[in-house]
């Protein structure tokens, strides 16, 4: 058969409210034009992440009912520990509410004025947790992941040479390197195998630790089992096994490739470093048998792992973004190619280009989609990484605006309507405004800045 259908039937079900264009535009208002600021039952399709909006399955939610909420000790992180290592096979797997907790842990623990950790792309947060332990975070990517409208199989791929050149330059400043799978501020492209196990040997000659930042693991793995020469017969499961053999640890957010709405963890190989993470952890998060979550979490996360690697699953996953990005793209609509894992990424500082950097078309790009379709996406450009850390500004590489697909969320009707939305959109679009920030904090700003038009 020529479709691929959604592999699931629904069993329960949460209405959509409708509204009207006029109360979004007052709505938009009312919210500072932060799409963070609006309250999610004003939104008809919410693509503002894909993080910890999965639908559970059945057996989840009968996993839940099955969560041992003992203080110390629960069969439930028992459970959780084992599904984690059937992939991902550490030594320490260190429980914690989600993955920028897991983040803090890590780079509390290693990381230090004036030292240097670079990425293929470092996510926001985790940019945040390096730039508050006084470290730079530094982005790593292929040339190819810097053009938006080019094609290539692994975009997510980190740029081999400068990761030697930093390492052979700057060695006693880098504590260690890191690797985001899939590379979700870079377009949710994956990286490859083949670079994955570079990067790893390079900070290995330099004996540097390499942690993966692994949210969308099962996406990326199954991107290799795609794209990958040699790869095309092998098991999801083999492919992921692969991918962390080589690490010395990972973080991860449970509320992505675990299909939880909760959770995450911080897994290491070093029992030093193991010790000192579950010292804080107690500290800041939890016992290390329950890591800041309900012993129902840590089953819930057990379940959905089992559940991630299921092949007709990753199909449908990666199809219902590939088949909203071709209608983007046939109709002229800008869109990061291929289209990722867990979203598609428009480009709006091409598709806007009257609107310059510093008045940020990304961010008109995502209120006008709201306004028009109450379709809420988020910003990926100027908005999220142009403030420095000394408070200046400065354009992003990119402008993108991402649409999350929430996973077994949203049917075809629904990305059938995203692109009506885009076919409006682009009638209009050369009407459109730019923003200027009213009010900002001094980190992480998209998720609280206010705005004003143009
Ligand atoms: N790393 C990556 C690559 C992420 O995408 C995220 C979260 C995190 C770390 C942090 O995990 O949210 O559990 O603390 N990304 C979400 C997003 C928020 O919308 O892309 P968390």
């Amino acid at each position: 058969m020529k479709t691929i259908i959604e592999p699931f039937r629904i069993k329960s079900v949460e209405p959509i409210r409708m509204t009207t264009r006029e109360e979004r535009a007052d709505l938009l208002k009312a919210a500072k034009y932060n799409l963070f600021k609006l309250h999610s039952d004003d939104v008809i399709i919410d693509l503002l992440t894909d993080s910890g909006t999965s639908a559970m399955s059945a057996a989840q939610w009968g996993a839940v009912m099955t969560g041992d909420e003992s203080y110390a000790g629960a069969p439930s992180f028992y459970r959780f520990e084992a599904a984690v290592r059937d992939l991902m096979d550490f030594k320490h797997i260190i429980p914690t509410h989600q993955g920028r907790a897991a983040e803090h842990l890590l780079f509390n623990l290693i990381a230090k004025p004036g030292h240097i950790i670079p990425s293929n792309t470092h996510f926001d947060t985790t940019r945040g947790n390096i730039e508050a332990a006084g470290a730079e975070a530094v982005d790593l990517p292929v040339a190819e992941g810097k053009v938006p409208s080019l094609d290539h199989p692994f975009k997510g791929n980190m740029d081999l040479e400068a990761l030697e050149a930093l390492l052979r330059e700057k060695r006693d400043s880098v504590p260690a390197v890191m690797m985001t799978i899939t590379n979700n501020a870079g377009g949710g492209q994956p990286a490859s195998l083949e670079n994955i196990r570079a990067a790893a040997q390079i900070a290995q000659h330099y004996r540097k630790p390499f942690f993966i930042d692994g949210c969308r693991f099962a996406e990326n793995a199954w991107f290799i089992k795609l794209r990958e020469p040699g790869q095309q017969d092998r098991s999801i499961k083999a492919i992921i096994h692969d991918i962390f053999e080589v690490a010395d640890g990972m973080t991860m957010s449970a509320k992505k490739d675990a299909f939880a709405n909760i959770g995450g963890w911080l897994a290491l190989r070093d029992d030093a470093l193991a010790e000192r993470a579950r010292t804080l952890l107690i500290q800041t998060e939890g016992f290390p048998t329950y890591g800041g979550l309900a012993g129902r979490d840590l089953d819930a996360i057990a379940q959905g792992l089992s559940e991630i690697i299921d092949e007709d699953y990753l199909r449908y996953r990666v199809r219902t973004n590939a088949y909203i990005a071709e209608k983007l793209d046939a109709m002229g609509v800008p869109v990061v190619k291929p289209a990722g894992g867990h979203a598609v990424f428009v480009d709006a500082r091409a598709f806007l280009p009257h609107i310059p950097p510093l008045e940020y078309p990304g961010q008109a790009l995502a209120c006008a989609l709201y306004e028009m379709g109450g379709i809420r996406g988020c910003e990926i450009g100027t908005v999220m990484f142009g403030r420095k850390p000394d408070g200046s500004e400065e354009p992003a590489r990119m402008d993108l605006v991402r649409l999350a697909m929430p996973r077994r969320v949203y049917t075809q009707s629904h990305a059938d309507y995203i692109v009506e939305v885009f076919e409006e959109l682009a009638a209009s679009k050369d009407h459109l405004r730019g923003l200027k920030i009213v009010k900002e904090p001094p980190m992480m700003r998209h998720f609280t800045s206010e705005f004003e038009p143009l």
